[in-house]
């Protein structure tokens, strides 16, 4: 499933999920000419899948599933390599539907892992409304067109109401998560439920929150290991447990800096963690 040089978490199904996800989100969203294939997303995916970035991270409302499906075919990677994420929020209605459309435009018969993009899907956020929604999700795994499922920004008491009346609970959430954003309140509950945190905008202490209290420690560690700040910032989310999806073509380079990495957690933790824990800016 993984590459062989990444690390894996285990999900609460049992599968392994590869720590490190390229996102077709964000930088590679797809704001207009819907129909059309862009030619340049596609070739990044692909750099990104022959790295070793064997899971793709994808959602119908970035409207690059097709650019993911062309890049798997052209790539010419087994699909039992892969680890393929989408997530559902347009057809949130019809959520079958919604996930029978993603897996035609990603020309794959399932997914590893489909999740619900957001609980805001309602106004205001309705339990009930999430509770249906979970009870599709699970049909939706009963089907085997999803081998796992799970939620999005959903915050604690979303969680709730799906461990409420789930009999399969959602096996990751993923969030905004950096050294800057810890959401401790979330995380560490989450671990005890069996629900593993992913990250989005693991990059942020760079991109945008500088200056930042982090930033000599930054370039400390990225000296010391001779790889690139934005590896080390990745390399800690992996450490605190925590599976991370970036777009950033910098962070394509981690792979190839990989060999260089340390390998305990007993160094850039504390860097990082205690810089944080002395100030104001952990939230
Ligand atoms: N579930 C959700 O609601 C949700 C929300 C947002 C994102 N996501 C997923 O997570 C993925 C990653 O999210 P993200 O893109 O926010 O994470 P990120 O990896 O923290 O940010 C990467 C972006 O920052 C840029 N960047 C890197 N270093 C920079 C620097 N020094 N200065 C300025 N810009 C820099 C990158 O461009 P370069 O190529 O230049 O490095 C890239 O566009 C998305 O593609 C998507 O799959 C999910």
């Amino acid at each position: 499933m993984a590459s062989k040089s990444l690390p894996t978490a285990k999900l609460s199904t049992g599968a392994e999920i590869p720590m490190l996800a390229y996102g077709t989100g964000t930088a590679l969203f797809k704001m207009s000419n819907y129909d059309q294939l862009d030619r340049t997303t596609v070739e990044y995916i692909k750099t990104a899948l022959s790295l070793g970035y064997y899971h793709l991270d994808g959602a119908e409302l970035y409207n690059t599933e097709p650019e993911i499906g062309v890049a798997i075919k052209e790539s010419g990677i087994p699909r039992e390599k892969l680890f393929i994420t989408t997530k559902v929020i347009n057809n949130i209605s019809n959520i079958s539907a919604g996930l029978d459309a993603s897996l035609k435009k990603l020309g794959v018969s399932h997914v590893d892992l489909y999740l619900i993009h957001s609980p805001f899907f309602t106004d205001p956020v309705s339990k009930e409304a999430i509770q249906s929604a979970w009870k599709d999700m699970e049909a939706i795994q009963k089907s085997g067109k999803a081998k796992a499922i799970g939620v999005s920004n959903h915050l604690r008491q979303h969680l709730e109401y799906i461990l409420e009346i789930a009999t399969i609970k959602p096996v990751i959430n993923q969030l905004e998560y950096s050294p800057y954003l810890q959401r401790e309140g979330i995380v560490e509950w989450s671990k005890e439920r069996g629900i593993v945190t992913a990250a989005y905008g693991p990059l942020s202490p760079i991109t945008k929150a500088r200056p930042g209290p982090l930033d000599p420690v930054l370039e400390k560690l990225a000296k010391k290991y001779g790889v690139c700040q934005e590896a080390i910032l990745l390399r800690w989310t992996m450490q605190m447990g925590v599976v991370v999806v970036t777009t950033s073509g910098i962070c394509l380079l981690m792979l190839s800096q990989w060999p260089k990495y340390p390998r305990t957690s007993s160094t850039i933790n504390p860097s990082l963690s205690s810089t944080l824990k002395s100030d104001a800016y952990s939230c």
